[in-house]
């Protein structure tokens, strides 16, 4: 069943440029909010807002079909409204990850987003058909369940981009910090002394990759690959006492892996180094 379905959604080729044009688009947008996007994303919360925000109009909407088969029509309408603007919000701050995701989690992001519009459309003309308040309501009820259903498979397809695709997943989600010093190689065989200020550089502690920064008369090591999709922190830039990531500009405190600027929303796991008497060590205090 699965492999069908999987097949089914990579068939949707017009989903590629549709997501390109969103991303273009919807980044325009969201680049004129600056900071609301970070709202949007839950950098502030350490949590993606989106996947909190899809639970209210499911529930709002399931409601909508329980009352409207009781015949509880003003109820009915009042849960219809309601997960009709909860569906609006949940695609506003949906739409802050949207535009950071890439590849093939972009084509099912795009797939999920098209889908959710057309149950929009669905519930608003139910909606307009019920303020009519007609006498047979066959036609707005039966439009309610439809458009349940559409809303049920895009998502099923915005799990895929989660669950398969690991968006707005922190890298770092199944490695915990632990006490361990090991063997910590920079790359090019270079020192700690090698290091420019300000200048990140690349570094192997195990089976770890960590990003170096000397800042001021301070050693900074971070983990190398960001947690908000994988790029690689080594070949980002220093801004404001931050590491940012080339990929989609997360920012993290070189002090503590702070994020100070999404789409991250997850911290990035900081280690300590030290010269020991074979050579540098450096392990894991965070994440
Ligand atoms: S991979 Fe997206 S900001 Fe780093």
């Amino acid at each position: 069943m699965v492999h069908m379905l999987n097949r089914l959604m990579d068939a949707q080729s017009w989903a590629r440029p549709l997501g390109d044009f969103n991303k273009r688009w919807l980044g325009a947008i969201y680049r004129a909010l600056g900071p609301l996007k970070d709202l949007a994303h839950g950098r502030w919360l350490g949590h993606p807002v989106h996947a909190a925000t899809t639970d209210i109009p499911i529930g709002a909407l399931t409601v909508t079909i329980v009352l409207d088969l009781a015949n509880q029509r003003s109820a009915a309408d009042i849960s219809l409204v309601i997960g009709i603007l909860a569906m609006v919000a949940s695609a506003a701050v949906g739409a802050a990850d949207y535009v950071d995701t890439d590849g093939t989690a972009l084509q099912r992001a795009t797939i999920h987003s098209t889908l959710m519009v057309v149950a929009l459309v669905i519930y608003l003309v139910s909606l307009v058909l019920r303020a009519g308040d007609p006498l047979d309501r066959t036609a707005p009820v039966v439009l309610s369940i439809t458009g349940y259903l559409v809303m049920t498979a895009g998502a099923y397809v915005g799990g895929d981009v989660v669950y398969a695709f690991g968006n707005m997943v922190s890298r770092h989600a199944f490695r915990g910090a632990g006490g361990k010093w090991l063997p910590l190689e920079l790359d090019g065989g270079l020192t700690l002394t090698d290091l420019v200020q300000d200048q990140p550089m690349r570094g192997r502690a195990g089976i770890n990759t960590l990003v170096l920064v000397r800042h001021g008369d301070t050693v900074h090591a971070l983990h190398e690959t960001c947690a908000h999709a994988g790029g690689p922190l080594a070949k980002g830039t220093v801004v404001d006492g931050c590491i940012q990531c080339p990929w989609h500009g997360s920012r993290f405190r070189l002090s503590d892996g702070a994020a100070r600027r999404g789409p991250t929303v997850y911290d990035q796991p900081r280690y300590e180094v030290r010269a020991a008497e074979t050579g540098l060590e450096a392990r894991r205090v965070t994440g």
